[in-house]
């Protein structure tokens, strides 16, 4: 009863329910709840630390940055819930508010697809910075085995290395990502390499270009870092998947390299298991699979780079 009543308390206010709101949008962090709520920070961290006592909100800091998520469980997780399912449709201050957290995404999406259209020349040796990409690779082949895909897609393919990797194994196969600039890379690459079935395609990965239920295996590779939403991008990919359809996943660990978020535009200094197990379970996708390789002890500054495998549930071939 306690809990309920602090529950029902800390959501019981103007500002706390639109922050309630936002979050059911995905994390957000401090300062972007600051700018879409236009109030000052020290207003909104009381605001979320009451909400944070009460158990609606998770806060966790991530270098200089504090993230914000709803928590999923319990009788404050039912409250969260229940409250953002009942939003009048076409409040206007909640429209208003999901209007500025688009503006603010949409800012961020477009820095980040300017980074790597700038970038796309030199992405091959960016990417080459941490963990031999060899080792990353020989593990990538390892799970995924040798076994024929149908249909394969590379989700942020960027200069298509993931795509090359895989396209000899699979009937079709696709690269999709934002940016113009990486795609011609990545069509050169697929012409050189004599991929004449592997397609490079345009598009966003939060829209995939795919009907439900029709892909194999997806590979999303350094990609998830760098995305406001990753949780939404998975939910996509399970929408995709085919039952028995395969998720690999790589992506940095947690690390402590803020400078990655200024030059790089990098997000999450790296990605939690647990955090991947969250995502990927709101989603609808069990991992099956979790592994990380670390840098060669001579490598300043390398990353540790972890591997996970998901997979939505069913049986192959139910299409
Ligand atoms: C760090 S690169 C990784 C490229 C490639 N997977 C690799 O490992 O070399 C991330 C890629 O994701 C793409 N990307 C970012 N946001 C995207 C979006 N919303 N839709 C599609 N691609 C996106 C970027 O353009 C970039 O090429």
């Amino acid at each position: 009863m306690e809990q309920l009543l602090a529950g029902l308390r800390a959501v019981g206010e103007r500002t706390r329910l639109r922050i309630l709101f936002l979050l059911t949008n995905g994390e957000l962090t401090v300062k972007e709840l600051t700018q879409i709520l236009n109030q000052s920070q020290p207003r909104v961290s009381r605001h979320v630390k009451l909400m944070a006592e009460a158990g609606i909100i998770e806060r966790y800091r991530e270098g200089a940055w504090v993230f914000l998520r709803l928590v999923e469980d319990g009788p404050s997780g039912a409250i969260a819930k229940f409250i953002s399912e009942i939003v009048p449709d076409g409040d206007e201050i909640v429209a208003a508010d999901l209007q500025r957290l688009g503006r603010i995404r949409d800012h961020r999406s477009n820095r980040a697809l300017a980074y790597f259209d700038q970038n796309a020349e030199q992405w091959d040796k960016i990417r080459s910075l941490h963990v031999a990409e060899i080792e990353v690779e020989k593990a990538m082949r390892h799970l995924v085995g040798d076994t024929r895909i149908d249909q394969l897609v590379d989700i942020g393919t960027g200069t298509g290395r993931v795509l090359e990797l895989f396209a000899p194994q699979a009937e079709r196969a696709v690269g999709l990502d934002a940016s113009h600039e990486m795609l011609a890379i990545a069509r050169q690459r697929m012409e050189e390499a004599g991929q004449r079935h592997a397609q490079v395609r345009h598009g966003d990965l939060y829209q995939l270009p795919f009907q439900a239920g029709t892909v194999d295996l997806v590979t999303i590779h350094q990609v998830l870092h760098f995305l406001d939403d990753p949780a939404s991008a998975l939910t996509e990919v399970a929408r995709v998947l085919a039952p028995g359809g395969r998720v690999l996943i790589v992506d940095f660990a947690p690390h402590e390299q803020e400078f990655l978020r200024e030059e790089q535009e990098h997000r999450y200094l790296g990605i939690k298991h647990e955090q991947i197990r969250r995502w990927s379970a709101g989603a609808g996708l069990e991992v099956t699979h979790h592994e990380s390789l670390h840098p060669e002890a001579d490598k300043q500054g390398g990353l540790t780079v972890s591997l996970w495998m998901a997979v939505r549930p069913g049986l192959k071939g139910n299409r």
